[in-house]
């Protein structure tokens, strides 16, 4: 896969997972103001979303961290960054799995465990795209600024 396909493919899921996210959100906040009737929905959209985010470190780890290990320089750099995060992040989705399937726990604190999952999960995305995905590194060399010194095809403009 070539850089730019991997991370047009990052971007599509980021996308789908942010989808996924608003709608844990919506349903968390539904168990808190009271309905806790909802609270085995809370559970469905809680598990598929674990389910999907696993299947897309996978995927980064499998072909972001070597396109940004091959990279060299700030993508080795990346790369750290990256695992480091992946691995924060498998830790907070073994606690939500576990949260998910204790049936002892109160619906409230469910809810708003979840809740604070989705922020951190926003906010991780969001830094991971600024800091790495939409970074030099994963860029085509023909999406990158032209050096001023290179020659244009077109026709030179004659002076006034
Ligand atoms: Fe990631
Ligand atoms: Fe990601």
């Amino acid at each position: 896969m070539k850089p730019r396909e991997i991370r047009r493919y990052i971007l599509t899921d980021h996308a789908f997972l942010r989808h996924m996210l608003d709608e844990l959100d919506q349903q968390a906040f539904r168990v808190l103001e009271g309905r806790e009737d909802e609270l085995s929905a809370l559970r469905e959209c809680g598990l598929s979303f674990h389910a999907k985010f696993a299947e897309h470190l996978a995927f980064e780890d499998r072909f972001l961290a070597p396109a940004l290990r091959a990279a060299g320089g700030a993508g080795v750099e990346h790369a750290k960054h990256l695992a480091e995060d992946h691995r924060e992040q498998r830790e907070l989705l073994n606690y939500i799995l576990s949260d998910l399937s204790d049936r002892s726990r109160p619906a409230r604190v469910v809810a708003d465990e979840l809740r604070s999952l989705v922020e951190l999960i926003l906010d991780d995305m969001a830094h991971e795209e600024i800091g790495i995905i939409n970074g030099s590194v994963l860029r085509d060399p023909d999406l990158r600024p032209r050096p001023p010194h290179t020659v244009s095809n077109s026709t030179p403009t004659t002076g006034p």
